[in-house]
């Protein structure tokens, strides 16, 4: 497909001086077609184009419309430091399943002043309180392991991010943890499949997928209300380090409070965005070190040691190469937007692709090899390693997850013994949020006093 070009008006200085919209190009395909090759496995699709057309290129999806992909450190850097005025949030689904004052769904200065509130909990000090949580719920969880077979260990990682998440963040325990345990994953589950459509405009019923999705927040917003009530009634709340009793201490800048909606909206996004994602990459932790033993061996001598310097390696090219979100959105709201030799009109959806960044040769030398040394003496430059995307819409649970990571890795590694595989990699495969390992990341454990009686 040719470039594509058209007449566009330009206001502010961010925006493009050129007056023409110029887009990448992209395949002469029927966007049916696109759509339909894209549906079979978007990550090889874009590696396909990205092969073909260079590091931006235009894709026309049934539904989503006209996006350009953009691959490029240097166009991605460009991007995340653009401010809301000029690129934000795409307008999401996902705002839309977590309620209107999810920072998914807000933008400009309600969505800058939300997270100025959310930021802190996450941060510093706070970040040490938790590591006792994930340790005890790491520990609680692969005492369930079996010693004698394979097993996937998905669930289990999709169980303890969710108690970490409960307690850290929700302050749950008791019956609202319980009630939350059983009614939280279904209802994610169901929010993030509609989350990839867009809302119907009529009202299909009680027992129509939206219905369904619609009792389940009715049940999450009446636990959340009695958690409030206790977390207020609680003498000792200003001494609590769970981020909802932070939440009720934090004022905007005029001394307003967060109201009851926008907790329980901001409660269920930090679940949404910090669960499935954090498993999924424990998840492909265990599927790659158990393909690499010479490094599974020198990890625990190096944690014996008393240093994580090679975990946190690991963890880094563990996101690097398998990303679990490939990719984050933005749209054009200026009038007209000027990104490297590209000019793209207002409304464009722009797709940072973090998985071909990764993959990129010239950024990363051998891009397939699993090779944790890479970052052993060089950390990763902002705008070449993405995995938290980047800019006024970076991952604001980046370094809780980082911490709950290394906790749960630690404790694993220096209590058992990973089985060393020669099986084929496991398969990427979409689960409405995040990417995960096709076979759930298959494993053989054994706890690593026993494998060294056996051994010895
Ligand atoms: C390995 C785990 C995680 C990964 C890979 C991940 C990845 C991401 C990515 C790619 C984005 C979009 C960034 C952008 O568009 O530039 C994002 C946003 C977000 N993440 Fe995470 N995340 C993880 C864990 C967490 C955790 C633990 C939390 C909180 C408990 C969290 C909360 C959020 C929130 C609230 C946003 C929306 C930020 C905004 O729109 O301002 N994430 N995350």
């Amino acid at each position: 497909m040719a470039t594509i070009e058209g007449p566009v008006m330009t206001t502010t200085d961010h925006e493009a001086s050129a007056t023409a919209v110029k887009l990448p190009p992209g395949p002469p395909v029927p966007r049916t077609f696109q759509g339909v090759v894209a549906l079979a496995d978007r990550r090889i699709a874009l590696q396909i184009l990205r092969r073909r057309y260079g590091s931006a290129f235009s894709l026309h999806l049934p539904i989503f419309g006209r996006m350009v992909v953009l691959s490029d450190p240097g166009h991605i850097r460009q991007l995340f430091k653009l401010g809301a005025d000029v690129a934000d949030t795409a307008d999401a689904n996902l705002g839309r399943v977590m309620g209107p004052n999810s920072l998914f769904a807000l933008s400009g200065n309600r969505h800058r002043a939300q997270r100025k509130l959310l930021t802190p909990p996450f941060h510093g000090r706070r970040l040490a309180a938790y590591e006792a949580i994930v340790e005890r719920e790491a520990i609680d969880e692969f005492a369930s392991w079996p010693h004698d077979r394979t097993f996937a260990t998905m669930p289990s990682m999709m169980r303890i991010t969710l108690n970490v998440i409960l307690r850290a963040v929700f302050g749950a325990d008791g019956q609202e943890l319980e009630r939350l345990r059983e009614t939280l994953p279904p209802g994610i589950q169901l929010g993030s499949k509609l989350a990839l459509i867009p809302v119907p405009q009529w009202d299909w019923g009680r027992w129509s997928p939206w219905g369904r999705f619609r009792q389940y927040r009715r049940e999450y917003d009446a636990i959340v209300d009695r958690l409030i009530d206790k977390a207020l009634a609680d003498p000792n709340l200003d001494t609590r380090d769970d981020v909802l009793a932070l939440m009720l201490q934090s004022r905007y800048e005029d001394g307003s409070p967060m109201t009851r909606p926008e907790i329980a909206d901001e409660l269920i996004t930090l679940l949404a965005a910090g669960h499935e994602t954090t498993a999924t990459t424990l998840a492909w932790a265990v599927e790659r070190l158990q393909r690499h033993p010479k490094l599974l061996d020198r990890l625990i001598a190096d944690l014996d040691s008393g240093s994580d310097e090679l975990l946190h390696a690991t963890i880094l090219e563990i996101q690097r190469t398998r990303p679990v979100i490939d990719v984050t959105f933005r749209q054009v709201k200026a009038s007209a937007m000027q990104i490297g030799q590209w000019t793209l009109p207002q409304g464009q959806t722009i797709v940072a692709s973090i998985g071909l960044l990764h993959a990129d040769e010239a950024v990363f030398p051998n891009p397939r090899r699993f090779d944790p040394d890479r970052f052993l003496s060089r950390p990763p430059a902002p705008a070449e390693w993405i995995p938290y995307g980047g800019g006024i819409r970076r991952c604001i649970g980046a370094a809780f997850a980082t911490m709950e990571m290394r906790v749960v890795l630690r404790t694993l590694l220096r209590n058992y013994v990973i089985s060393p595989s020669s099986a084929r990699d496991e398969r990427w495969q979409s689960r409405g949020v995040a990417v995960a390992p096709s076979r759930g990341a298959l494993v053989r454990i054994q706890p690593r006093q026993e494998s060294a009686t056996v051994i010895g």
